[in-house]
């Protein structure tokens, strides 16, 4: 009872399921409960009956004789060879069973379902979404946020770039690896549109513990404007007249009042309570442009040393200058409520974080180590002042 009030429920919780195929897995899990929850009571009271049954007694010599020896009774063995079978069989059942269900979408539905094709890298997520074809360019890709349409089979194409990772997410299905020149899947399905959160769940190296993805499942009708919105180049913020008021402020007052209590503790923020409290809303809160924060002269600016600073060899902004395949596609990362896999909540403030130090949120990083600094000589290759970063931040936060 302490527990369900704990952690039963939490946001990486298998007993909360939220899908038919952790669902089943769950189902089978309370079986072997159930079934070995029996055998420990009935082994633990006959251990206490004989315990308590043969306890020394006052009197009785310290160094008793051994009692008889003697073949144990047909009746006895037969019947505990049998319970024990039955017990195996019990379990073993039910879990042919779901193996079967669990492994791909069931034969009836094998039409209904969408495919994504989700690749683990050190230490991010992409997915590919190959039934969106963009024109000259190929799959919608996007990264560490998987949107799906609920209500349906989702079959996911397993893939990594690296070393062996794990695709779980818990409340909508178990984990399954991602092996190098394997081609393994798993499917999963979201009752209800809702907020998932992801997780690594194979050792993978420095960062492993903060590879982690969110799995937003949407209605039917806001998937596809998702997508049709996705499929769009990044936006252009258009100039305006305001902006000029804008500019009168060094750009690090700008960001003064994003800061968030505790942006300075670490990376134990994630997310902030009010974005906890509501994530879907927070998430679709996200999609709309804040054009009225927004200055366009910054965002501009921003662009510039976005390819200045050499981002754009790493990561694509597709209708901008980056075309790197290394990190994450940033297309529309302003619409996403997670940066860093994740690990921080994506706000100018968290970004502004992330960007001044990645190997502080995500050590080992191919951000810092392939950018940042050179290995050898400890060089810094990308030197970014605090408004530069600022620029970059208007930037990156205006592509939704
Ligand atoms: Cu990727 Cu652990």
């Amino acid at each position: 009872m302490l527990l369900a009030g704990c952690w039963l429920d939490g946001p990486q919780s298998t007993f909360d399921v939220k899908g038919p195929v952790a669902r089943a897995q769950l189902n089978l899990f309370m079986v072997t409960v159930y079934v070995t929850a029996v055998i420990f009571l009935l082994v633990g009271a006959v251990l206490a009956y004989a315990t308590w049954k043969f306890r020394a007694r006052p009197g009785a010599g310290e160094h008793a004789g051994t009692p008889a020896h003697e073949h144990g009774g047909s009746l006895t063995e037969i019947s505990l060879v049998s319970v024990s079978v039955l017990c195996l069989l019990i379990i073993a059942l039910p879990t042919l069973k779901y193996i079967g269900y669990t492994f791909d979408v069931p034969d009836d539905q094998r039409t209904n379902a969408y495919e994504i094709t989700a690749t683990g890298y050190q230490w991010w997520f992409k997915f590919e979404y190959p039934r969106e074809q963009i024109d000259g360019v190929g799959s919608l890709v996007t990264g560490n946020e998987l949107v799906i349409p609920a209500g349906r089979p989702v079959r996911v194409n397993l893939r990594t770039v690296d070393v062996i990772h794990s695709f779980w997410v818990p409340k909508l299905a178990g984990k399954v690896d991602m092996i190098p020149n394997r081609a393994n899947h798993l499917w999963l399905e979201a009752d209800e549109p809702g907020y998932f959160y992801g997780q690594c769940a194979e050792y993978c190296g420095d960062s492993h513990a903060i590879m982690r993805f969110r799995v937003v499942a949407l209605p039917p009708a806001e998937f596809a404007a998702w997508v049709a919105g996705q499929k769009r180049t990044a936006r252009v913020v258009p100039p305006a007249e305001a902006d000029a008021a804008h500019n009168h402020e060094p750009a690090h007052v700008r960001f003064a009042s994003h800061a968030l209590p505790g942006a300075d503790s670490g990376n134990a923020l994630s997310a902030s309570p009010a974005f906890d409290a509501a994530p879907l809303a927070g998430w679709r809160e996200k999609q709309i442009p804040q054009s009225a924060a927004e200055g366009p002269t910054l965002i501009a600016e921003g662009r510039h040393l976005f390819q200045q600073k050499t981002c754009i060899a790493c990561h694509t902004i597709r209708g901008h200058e980056g075309v790197g395949i290394t990190g994450p596609d940033l297309t529309h990362v302003g619409s996403r409520t997670t940066i860093a896999a994740g690990t921080l909540e994506n706000t100018p403030r968290r970004m502004h974080d992330w960007i001044t130090n990645p190997n502080r949120f995500k050590p080992g990083n191919k951000m810092y180590n392939g950018g940042y600094a050179d290995p050898d000589t400890g060089t810094r290759l990308i030197n970014l002042t605090d408004p530069e970063i600022n620029a970059i931040v208007a930037y990156l936060q205006s592509l939704k």
